[in-house]
């Protein structure tokens, strides 16, 4: 057996797909690309939106998973720290430096409570969210382990029908549980309605918002009968933030997607009829590919298939394109029409993904550009973080 391995000649050159100060045109595709201008632009448009509403914004990180992007949304934006679904993705959070970091989401596996409860000694204040009684004992044995605190908020169904309690008793009961608990402290309410977000029409995610806060005031109204004052009311998304903001009951906002934007949410209207990456957001998020073969006349192939691309939500779409079509996908390749021929071997598209959130965690890098230079390159920090 040959042991003598050249490791030189292994040595193929940087694994990123873009050095800052480079080209747009010299990245390495398929990769994730950010226009910094769209970005900063939709976050600094969140911000004012939410200060001029009396609202806190705290950025959902499952979309993103970067400690970049969410240093940006805190620096920019004024964000007042993260929302994220794992505790391996708080863990990542918090080793990035971010002070505030709402799991919004259970914990139940002991190991996972386990680790949960260290986080706040690494410094930054964690809260957690709870719909079950027997979950406070299991948080407040672990906290109390480590020394540490978590805040809790109680997770109210709003009408999603998933996590959540459903009824008036139920929250208040927890919520007296968490008060009384060793090293807990009641937060307030998570009342997230997430199925709503993208129904198409302004109207129909407004009656669902209206029965949700229906139920969120009576929850706070008999919270407060019983002197638990919630310092949270937290929820809304990219297509509802605007009637939490209006509700008077709700405090804190949890957008996510609004920073990036995809395809499909990009098709719901706004109160206006229309479209909201026409109106209030940009795409500010692609996945850059490059034509690969194009041996057929009316049909290129180009570089970025399943393993870069979540289809979950429908197939990417070309941007700034209308003469040619992503029209199907596999594993490493996307077929694009291209009944004209206009399409070039090497030359690059930027495609709007379907779905914003699974496609990031399919990647290591974004390469964010600006007047087509690459400025940055920041690490998907949370990519597959799943636990
Ligand atoms: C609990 C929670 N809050 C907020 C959001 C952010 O929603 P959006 O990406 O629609 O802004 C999500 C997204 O799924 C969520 O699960």
């Amino acid at each position: 057996m040959n042991t003598n391995i050249d490791t030189a000649a292994l040595d193929v050159g940087y694994d990123v797909p873009a050095l800052p100060g480079m080209d747009e045109a010299d990245i390495q595709t398929p990769c994730l690309v950010l226009d910094l201008d769209a970005l900063e632009r939709n976050i600094l448009r969140m911000g004012e939106y939410a200060k001029a509403h009396g609202m806190r914004h705290r950025s959902h990180g499952k979309m993103h998973k970067s400690v970049d992007v969410q240093k940006l949304q805190e620096r920019l934006g004024g964000a007042v720290g993260v929302c994220c679904q794992k505790v391996s993705e708080a863990e990542v959070f918090a080793r990035g430096g971010i002070q505030d970091i709402l799991v919004s989401n259970e914990v139940r596996d002991p190991a996972k409570i386990d680790r949960l409860a260290r986080l706040p000694a690494f410094g930054s204040r964690i809260t957690v969210c709870v719909d079950d009684m027997a979950n406070v004992a299991e948080l407040s044995v672990a906290a109390q382990r480590h020394g540490t605190t978590l805040a809790c908020l109680v997770e109210i169904d709003c009408g999603q029908g998933r996590c959540g309690v459903g009824t008036v008793r139920e929250a208040v009961d927890l919520a007296k549980a968490i008060d009384a608990a060793s090293s807990l402290t009641f937060a307030g309410l998570q009342a997230y309605q997430g199925s709503m977000q993208h129904l198409e029409h302004y109207a129909d995610r407004k009656a669902k918002l209206d029965d949700a806060i229906v139920f969120v005031k009576a929850v706070v109204a008999a919270l407060r009968a019983e002197g638990l004052e919630p310092e949270l009311v937290s929820g809304g998304g990219t297509g509802s933030y605007y009637f939490e903001s209006a509700s008077g009951v709700y405090n804190e906002l949890q957008c996510g997607s609004y920073a990036f934007m995809d395809a499909d949410y990009g098709r719901i209207k706004d109160a206006h009829g229309q479209r909201i990456d026409r109106s209030e957001w940009e795409n500010a998020l692609f996945v850059l590919t490059s034509v690969m073969s194009h041996a057929k006349p009316d049909q290129a192939v180009c570089d970025a298939g399943l393993k870069v691309l979540s289809v979950d939500s429908g197939l990417p779409v070309v941007h700034g394109r209308d003469d040619v079509r992503y029209a199907s996908i596999s594993d490493e390749h996307g077929v694009i029409e291209d009944k004209h021929g206009a399409l070039r071997i090497n030359e690059k598209l930027r495609l709007i993904p379907g779905h914003c959130d699974p496609t990031c965690n399919l990647h290591d890098w974004y390469v964010g550009v600006r007047n087509g230079k690459v400025e940055v390159v920041w690490p998907v920090s949370a990519r597959g973080k799943a636990y």
